[in-house]
């Protein structure tokens, strides 16, 4: 049986302190959840998390990872540099870096591709903007996100876990509706089965202002298998409660 994840996105937030008890009360706080759990934290807080969460359910998971293998790429992290902390779960192509960072498909394929190669399993945002779901082109784009990494060389997709977060839901306290998440899944689920026997097996999650209030009927939907938690994820007791709704 397929676990749920719940993975708190902490994005540029947090500092030692807050880290430290946003930490603690979510390992203390979650018993024997029935899903797996992680947070990615700011580069720089890898270090102190991965002490954090040493011994605990609570998996360790990076915002971004390096194309590149190694060498002369400022400013940049490899994946081999994220493995020596422990991580298990790199975000890619998260919304924020494809606008802001200009990342594009094929870049988003070539840093999934450096995860695996490193052992880390990278976590593939996909979505579509406001404007794009308006001019109906919701299934187009994120079928075209999803399909720059179907086929990475020597990975069967099954080992990548996807988040399906429309733009206009991040961030902005506007959830997709059940229905219409479970809408893009079933779409996705579908290119992935298409493409791998083991679809069933990919956890799909939903990402876009989930909170306390809303997981639980996001969650049920048959093709959510978990969330990409962002402002939510920040607070212990929200986040406690959106992983006691993954059952
Ligand atoms: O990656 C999580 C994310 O983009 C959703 O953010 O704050 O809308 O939960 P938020």
């Amino acid at each position: 049986m397929k676990k749920k994840l719940i993975a708190g996105n902490w994005k540029m937030n947090g500092s030692l302190a807050a880290n430290e008890a946003l930490v603690n009360a979510i390992a203390q706080g979650m018993g024997q959840a029935a899903c797996d759990v992680a947070v990615a934290v700011p580069a720089p807080y890898l270090a102190q998390v991965a002490g954090l969460v040493a011994g605990t359910p609570v998996a360790l998971a990076a915002q971004d990872v390096s194309m590149q293998e190694v060498g002369a790429y400022t400013g940049e992290v490899s994946g081999a540099m994220l493995k020596e902390f422990g991580v298990r779960y790199v975000l890619v192509g998260h919304s924020e870096r494809r606008q802001y960072h200009a990342e594009t498909d094929a870049v988003v394929a070539a840093k999934a591709q450096r995860a695996l190669a490193t052992g880390i399993t990278p976590i593939v945002c996909v979505g579509e903007t406001l404007a794009e779901r308006d001019a109906g082109e919701t299934e187009a784009v994120v079928k075209r996100q999803l399909a720059a990494v179907i086929h990475l060389n020597g990975h069967c997709i099954s080992e990548v876990v996807v988040a399906y977060e429309p733009v206009w839901a991040i961030g902005t306290g506007r959830t997709a509706s059940p229905e219409q998440a479970q809408q893009v899944h079933a779409v996705l689920r579908a290119q992935l089965a298409a493409a791998s026997e083991h679809a069933d097996r990919i956890r799909l999650l939903y990402g876009g202002s989930m909170n306390a209030a809303n997981a639980a009927q996001l969650l049920a939907q048959p093709d959510i298998d978990g969330g990409l938690v962002g402002g939510a994820s920040l607070k212990a007791q929200d986040f406690l409660q959106i992983i006691a709704a993954a059952q």
